[in-house]
């Protein structure tokens, strides 16, 4: 069965192909990056007239790589939440004529759910081993940051978010601060190779100086907005050479980054939990990949790290989750909604071996 898989709900207007869930056909992703840079962030309005521009060619572009043409297509897959409504509209008002024309099943598909999807997308296997489950989730990217346990069942607990900022959000209003540029997540990535990143002490968001979690309630949540506060105070009227805004920029990526470290691994403890995945837009970032698997290994656990075309927003994961939708029967109708809000609670996710 193949699918065509649409995603508009931020700044990248994307397609892809996936045949039976894991079979990449053909992928292809509009970014819209220099349009927002200079407002450094995404202006609603705008990425959606950027999606109207862009949708039919990046579909038409797939169909070419793929040398197929609609007719193979058997549904299509629109995300449809959550995300910026303007955004939103675009993809799933197109999704919607073309399995209209061509009657064939849609499939509204869960943004946040597919970035966990995206993980598993080249690892088919893992999702056939219900020893591996419960599965630890870490979603990490400008609009979530969330710790979700999976059971075998496929049922899935929010067991911990940020209370204030994504993780992203947290990377590009520093990037902002510091006049690097939108999106600041590759450049700081990049930047903090160069600094010293024991060089500032800034906070750890509802952490302890021992590196505990401050408060029992909240020891799975985050926060950023403080450590981007104590960034700005830092930095404020100073004029930073190169080598010091490399230090600035690599003590502040080991504060965001330490921080999901010790969650997840607390999380993961105390769950006992057969894999942890780390997935989502910063999950690409070097530094939270490398710390992960130190602490991963030296907790004795598995570790799936999405790799890092999976991880940005794309449609693979969209296609390739809405595949798991279809087997079940979980079809949409034509009055299919968007909604700028995760659901919660987040039910279950039907990729999981026992759903
Ligand atoms: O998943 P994604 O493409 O979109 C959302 O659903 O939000 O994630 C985008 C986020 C941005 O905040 C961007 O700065 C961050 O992912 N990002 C990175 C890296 N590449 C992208 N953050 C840290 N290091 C990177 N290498
Ligand atoms: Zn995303």
């Amino acid at each position: 069965m193949i699918i065509l898989g649409i995603e508009s709900s931020c700044d990248e207007t994307a397609a892809a192909l996936v045949r039976d869930g894991y079979e990449v056909l053909a992928g292809k992703i509009a970014t819209q990056i220099k349009l927002h840079a200079g407002y450094g962030g995404v202006i609603p309005e705008l990425a959606a007239r950027e999606h109207l521009k862009n949708i039919t060619p990046v579909v038409d572009v797939v169909f070419q790589q793929a040398g197929l043409g609609i007719e193979a297509v058997d549904a299509v897959a629109v995300t449809n939440r959550p995300g910026l409504i303007p955004a939103l509209l675009v993809g799933n008002a197109y999704a919607k004529g073309l399995a209209l024309s061509r009657k064939v099943p849609i499939l509204g598909v869960n943004h946040f759910e597919a970035h966990i999807y995206g993980a598993f997308l080249k690892r088919p296997e893992l999702l056939q081993n219900a020893a591996a489950f419960p599965v630890l989730a870490l979603v990490v990217s400008g609009g979530h940051t969330a710790l979700v346990l999976i059971q075998a069942s496929g049922q899935a607990d929010m067991l911990g978010m940020t209370l204030d900022d994504a993780a992203g959000e947290a990377l590009d209003k520093a990037a902002k601060i510091l006049g690097l540029g939108y999106p600041g997540g590759p450049v700081i990535d990049r930047m903090a190779k160069s600094g010293k990143d024991r060089a500032y002490d800034f906070p750890r968001g509802l952490m302890g100086s021992s590196g505990r979690a401050t408060s029992p309630e909240h020891r799975f949540d985050f926060s950023f907005s403080g450590v981007k506060t104590a960034l700005f105070y830092a930095v404020r009227n100073r004029h930073l050479n190169d080598a010091e805004l490399a230090d600035v920029v690599a003590s502040y990526q080991r504060a965001v980054m330490e921080v999901l470290v010790s969650k997840t691994m607390l999380a993961a403890r105390e769950k006992r939990v057969g894999l942890v995945c780390l997935c989502g837009g910063v999950a690409c970032n070097s530094y939270l990949r490398r710390r992960m698997q130190e602490e991963a290994s030296r907790e004795r656990l598995e570790l799936l790290l999405a790799s890092p075309d999976c991880c940005t927003d794309n449609a693979l994961m969209v296609a390739g989750l809405a595949w798991h939708y279809l087997r079940h029967g979980l079809k949409d109708g034509l009055d299919l909604p968007v909604s700028a809000r995760l659901p919660e609670p987040l039910g279950r996710f039907p990729f999981a071996p026992e759903f």
